[in-house]
């Protein structure tokens, strides 16, 4: 492979369009935006590409859930999404949806050639159906007793308690998970691909482009057999439509990594670029995914089996990644450490985590744990106390002594070629994802110029007479390695790399001019870079998530007429915590339809001068001019909500199994608006 200029694309997992961005997401999106940030500093032509995973069962339960269209779900994600990529600094080239014509096409056509090439099969197969709802049921929507421990409320596919696995149709006291309906058992006929037709090709594959610890899995699973593989699901199904098999559709599996490929053809055809020449099976450029070790079957099998035979390339890599832990345990909404992406940024800069977990990645699959006492003396220690501060001791001397002026020559012209020669070692380590070895390298070049500074001691000397040019040149050398270290961290710390050339007066830190020294050349006025990470932020943090997650679930208690006995009552909790619900009398002052909701009514809710905007779902039984004038009842002290048509402040409070059988609570008429409920 030759090193100049490769033309490279990258791509991260797409995530699914039902859900927010947490920090274990974060993992992957950090780790692939440093790579392909190193990529782009050393010159190299890299396109980095996703997009929202926009398709299957879940999404159209979801947005059917919300009240909304499965598209205006997906906008609805994609707009979330995005801000939060955005906010963490993640530079996608393109950020796209499976949901596109892209897609569509390139599924059909990938499909085609696999079917003409003999890799498709028909069979007929039985699956849980709910006759309620009309429709097939994946596993995961079939509840019911444990077959081995009888454990109640247990997913079709496995046991929470037990661990068992097992299929739906072996659950004891099934029902549906949508309707609460008995389930049947119906036939259908599904699509396959013969994934056992590409073994020699996927043994000699993996071979050669998996990380040697998935080898060992991928190895369990060539032992197991590659079995043909269910591509298709029955309608009603929100996807695309299989080209010669009407009300039959892709499951969203096989249109998900294609989307990489339609991501891609969209930047292409905004940015003159041959997309043939990325994709053709004898294609000269590289590619890369990075994905998390979850989801490696799908890439290292199934993805580079349909590539095969679809006549197209393969990738030259996947890098599968650990999962995020929490002070040693896997992220939890109960203990609020299942922290959204969006609810972190509002308390700390992003590039305090972009360098944690830089610290912390290297090529491996083992976990990574964010420790958060570590996380932030950590990030302290290193940043602050280390690398800013060399600027900080230097800085006022050149600005306020020299006009900003650096000298013309370098103190310790060996020290700086030191610091300029480990770019090779740092470079090396950051190809390979090694980004903990390389953090360690850059922190031993910041000792060394913390140190030198030290021995220099530029305040002393700047109270001495005659002593005005050994200061410059002191301080313009610790401003030098400033930079060099600086242009190492840029691909893990963009803000302030971008912070750092505005005050080094550079307009790059192109990768291989790190090794030129600044030599009479003017700087601007030094403004501190990076602030402590505080304790306090670091808390509230966790505070936030905990309360998020409990408006998180109410919010989105699905409205089946699942059994009480099917829906156990939740755990018991103490008069003190109802007694934190403040419930309060409110004069519905007006009542409209929501444009684009099939299940919501907007309330203007008086709570006696004050008022509040609600969103509730009882518009199957209530016309607004019904509700306008009328009393309720609402939780005066719930978080606000921010939904797709605006914040929800509070919630009405409503009974009845659902449809036109809901009630709001309609107190006596001596109720006046902000009046408590006890
Ligand atoms: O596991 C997931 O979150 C999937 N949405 C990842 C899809 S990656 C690719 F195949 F599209
Ligand atoms: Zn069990």
């Amino acid at each position: 492979m030759s090193n100049n200029n490769r033309k490279i694309l990258v791509t991260s997992a797409l995530p699914y369009a039902n859900g927010a961005i947490h920090l274990g997401h974060m993992l992957e999106y950090i780790q692939t935006d440093i790579w392909v940030r190193f990529q782009k500093q050393r010159g190299h032509n890299c396109t980095y590409v996703c997009a929202d995973d926009a398709h299957g069962t879940p999404i159209m339960l979801k947005a059917d859930q919300l009240g909304i269209s499965p598209q205006q779900l997906i906008d609805q994600s994609s707009e979330e999404h995005q801000r939060d990529f955005k906010a963490f600094m993640v530079g996608f080239d393109n950020f796209y949806s499976t949901h596109s014509e892209e897609n569509r096409e390139f599924s059909s056509m990938i499909y085609n050639r696999l079917r003409n090439a003999g890799h498709i099969a028909k069979k007929t197969i039985t699956q849980a159906y709910d006759p309620e709802k009309k429709m097939f049921l994946p596993d995961r929507f079939v509840k019911g007793d444990c077959p081995k421990c009888n454990e109640k409320d247990q997913y079709g596919d496995s046991c929470e308690k037990c661990g068992a696995t097992y299929s739906p149709t072996e659950l004891k006291n099934a029902y549906s998970a949508i309707s609460g309906a008995k389930p049947i058992e119906k036939e259908s006929e599904h699509y396959f691909f013969k994934l056992g037709n590409f073994e020699q090709f996927l043994r000699q594959w993996v071979d050669t482009h998996v990380q040697e610890q998935m080898k060992n899995k991928l190895n369990e699973w060539f032992d197991s057999g590659l079995h043909d593989w269910d591509i298709s699901r029955d309608a009603p199904y929100w996807g695309f439509e299989i080209p010669d098999a009407p009300g039959k559709y892709f499951y969203v599996w096989l249109d998900a990594p294609v989307g990489y490929m339609a991501s891609f053809k969209n930047w292409c055809d905004k940015n003159d670029t041959d997309f043939d020449e990325y994709w053709k099976a004898d294609s000269s450029t590289e590619l890369y995914h990075f994905i998390g070790k979850d989801i490696a079957y799908f890439h290292s099998l199934f993805w580079p089996a349909m590539l095969e035979g679809a006549g197209l390339r393969k990738p030259n890599g996947v890098f599968c990644h650990g999962f995020v832990t929490v002070e040693g345990k896997k992220m939890s909404k109960s203990r609020g450490t299942f922290v959204m992406a969006e609810t972190y940024l509002k308390h700390l800069r992003p590039e305090y985590l972009r360098y944690y977990y830089a610290a912390k990645l290297n090529s491996g699959i083992d976990d990574i744990d964010l420790n958060l006492e570590d996380f932030r003396l950590r990030v302290n220690a290193d940043l602050v106390n280390k690398v800013i501060n060399i600027a900080s001791r230097c800085a006022g001397f050149i600005k306020k002594k020299f006009d900003g002026q650096l000298s013309a020559k370098l103190s310790e012209p060996a020290l700086f070629q030191a610091a300029a020669d480990k770019g090779v070692q740092i470079a090396e380590y950051y190809e390979n994802r090694e980004f903990g070895k390389a953090m360690r390298e850059i922190m031993a070049i910041a000792d060394q110029a913390n140190q030198y500074i030290d021995n220099a001691e530029p305040w002393v000397l700047a109270k001495q007479e005659g002593k005005e040019q050994q200061v410059q040149d002191c301080c313009s050398m610790g401003i030098n390695l400033f930079r060099v270290i600086c242009a190492y961290l840029a691909p893990v710390l963009p803000q302030v790399a971008e912070d750092a050339q505005q005050f080094l007066n550079v307009d790059n830190f192109d990768w291989d001019q790190i090794g030129q020294p600044l030599l009479d050349h003017k700087i601007n006025k030094f403004k501190p870079l990076m602030q402590r990470v505080e304790e306090a932020k670091v808390n509230a943090i966790i505070v936030d998530s905990k309360q998020n997650m409990q408006v998180v679930q109410q919010a989105s208690k699905a409205p089946t007429k699942t059994p009480l006995q099917q829906q156990p009552i939740a755990e018991t909790i103490e008069f003190a915590d109802f007694a934190k619900v403040d419930l309060r009398i409110v004069k519905i002052i007006n009542a409209e339809h929501v444009k684009g909701a099939d299940k919501l009514l907007r309330l203007t809710l008086d709570l006696d001068g004050e008022t509040r905007n609600v969103f509730a779902g009882i518009k199957s039984a209530y016309k607004p001019e019904e509700l306008v004038g009328k009393h309720t009842v609402m939780v005066a002290n719930l978080a606000t909500r921010t939904m797709k048509f605006g914040d929800s402040e509070g919630m009405v409070l409503a009974a009845g199994p659902g449809g036109e059988d809901i009630w709001i609570l309609e107190p006596h008429t001596g109720a006046k608006p902000g009046m408590r409920v006890s």
